[in-house]
């Protein structure tokens, strides 16, 4: 699957999220060490703090599918270019990559993609 593929799973995610109270869908995707892919949307709670981020929406999914390894994911909202992932999933994507060099964050910009490895975006990471 090709990052423009990718992204566009993510685009399609995004029309999914539940996003009452911030008005602000997201939809993720990633793509596994399988070949595999694995989508993710937002979704809110009326008790704010227990909103689940649409990356981690999809990690769980490729952790049930029994995945391990992630290789790249591509994150979209319609409001905002260059939709980074919060620090909390950068935590969580750290998790699950041998080397944040190798796992790729994908945004759009315009009519763009632009890669951002998980290294650049989350530097000295914590590993237990
Ligand atoms: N959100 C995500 O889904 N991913 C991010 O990386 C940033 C924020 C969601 C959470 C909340 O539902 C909305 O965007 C506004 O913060």
């Amino acid at each position: 699957m090709t990052y423009e593929e990718l992204m566009q799973k993510a685009i399609e995610a995004s029309q999914n999220a539940y996003a009452p109270y911030s008005n602000f869908p997201v939809g993720a995707c990633i793509l596994a060490e399988s070949g595999n892919h694995y989508c993710g949307c937002n979704f809110e709670n009326g008790s704010l703090g227990m909103t689940i981020c649409a990356e981690r929406n999809a990690v769980g999914t490729a952790i049930l599918n029994g995945e391990r390894k992630i290789k790249a994911i591509a994150i979209y909202s319609p409001k905002q270019d260059n939709c980074t992932p919060c620090g909390a999933c950068r935590q969580v994507l750290h998790e699950f990559c041998d080397s944040d060099t190798e796992l790729d964050v994908i945004v759009k910009i315009g009519d763009e993609l632009k890669v951002y490895t998980l290294a650049h975006l989350l530097p000295e990471s914590f590993t237990l």
